[in-house]
């Protein structure tokens, strides 16, 4: 398969990069495309210096897989010509991922949505936002063993989720250096030493957008409507990477905490500890592709509640690894 990064020099791109020098169904070098801030530049691929292109309208004449991790207003424009030229987009953006038309995919809950688009004439297939994804991991065996009623989300967000302004924004805090004049912050407060429960654009409902998409997003990757009662704080946090993320579930019978252990264990792609008092901690998830749970724990106050703690790599199983496990799934099918 020819595939193309569309966002290449960012955090997530990177990372996609890595990841495909892995991916034996890969044909010839990725191309590797960008803004036309960072074309000429030079990224490592397999031991080797492959050159950065500015994104043209003929750049996925060749290509049957893009993933794209360049922002909605990039995924917008160039989403159409891509899938125009015959190509398979995988959208890392929020650009399309509540368009009913357009599958949603975390492969280990919903994999299958990529066979049934699969082969013939290209389309587009959204990675979901990186909080949902972690949570939908951890909650998708728990709707199917005792039928969720509620999810009440509070993540706590690396500035990574931001990009690499934002990664760059927080060590220039930590290492005490002011902002100049001309520099563009991420952030609406100092993010050092500090957390902000403030994600994205402000709603009119008192949410905030990272907030909105949890709730929109975990429902359509669970099949569920708003019979599923959805909460979430999002939070950003002063951590480099790694998501993390307190979740209670309320679910539509009594839970048994041995077969909550069996239904979270049984899954690929999820660790469980069954252990109430271990966890994991963003640090130690950095360049891990799976999700981990832990503390997971009855809530003394319903029989029917669950607790638990999630966090995961946001670069990898949040964003870039999700979307190389949906372009393996496409490589396996015929892709045009
Ligand atoms: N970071 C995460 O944990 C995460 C998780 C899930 C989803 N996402 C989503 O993934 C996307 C990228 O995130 P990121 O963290 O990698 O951001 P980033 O580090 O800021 O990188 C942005 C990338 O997009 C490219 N780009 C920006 N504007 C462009 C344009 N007009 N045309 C072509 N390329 C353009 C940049 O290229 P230049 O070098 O040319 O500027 C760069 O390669 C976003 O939609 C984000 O919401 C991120």
């Amino acid at each position: 398969m020819k595939t193309a990064v569309l966002g290449a020099t960012g955090l997530v791109g990177r990372a996609m990069l890595k990841l495909l020098e892995g991916c034996s169904w890969l044909s010839g070098d990725p191309l590797l495309l960008a803004s036309s801030r960072s074309a000429g530049s030079k990224l490592r691929f397999r031991g080797r210096e492959l050159t950065v292109q500015e994104v043209t309208e003929d750049s996925f004449s060749d290509v049957d897989i893009a993933l794209f991790s360049g922002g909605g207003a990039t995924s917008r424009t160039w989403g159409p010509v891509a899938t125009g030229s015959g190509t398979w987009v995988i959208d890392n953006s929020s650009a399309f991922r509540t368009q009913e038309s357009i599958p949603l995919v975390v492969p280990e809950i919903n994999g299958s949505l990529v066979q049934i688009r699969s082969g013939g004439g290209g389309g587009l297939i959204a990675n979901p936002n990186c909080s949902t994804i972690q949570v939908a991991m951890a909650v998708a065996p728990l709707n199917e063993v005792f039928g969720l009623r509620e999810v009440h989300v509070t993540t706590m967000q690396a500035v990574s989720g931001g990009g690499r302004k934002a990664v760059e924004e927080l060590e220039r805090q930590v290492a005490g250096q002011p902002s100049s004049a001309g520099d563009d912050e991420v952030f609406p407060q100092l993010i050092a030493a500090n957390v902000i429960p403030a994600i994205g654009s402000a709603l009119d409902d008192g949410s905030y957008e990272e907030e909105n998409k949890v709730v929109k997003e975990l429902r359509k990757i669970l099949g569920r409507g708003t019979d599923l009662a959805v909460t979430c704080t999002a939070v950003r946090v002063p951590v480099i990477n790694g998501h993390s993320a307190a979740v209670r579930v309320v679910c539509d019978r009594p839970v048994d905490l041995e077969a909550a252990h069996l239904a979270l264990g049984d899954r690929p792609g999820l660790e469980v500890t069954n252990d109430p008092h271990d966890y994991l901690t963003p640090r130690q998830v950095d360049g891990q592709r799976i999700v981990h749970v832990g503390r997971v724990r009855l809530d003394p106050a319903d029989d029917r509640a669950l607790l638990c703690w999630v966090v995961a790599d946001n670069l990898l199983k949040g964003a870039a690894w999700n979307a190389v496990q949906i372009a393996e799934l496409l490589a396996r099918e015929p892709a045009s």
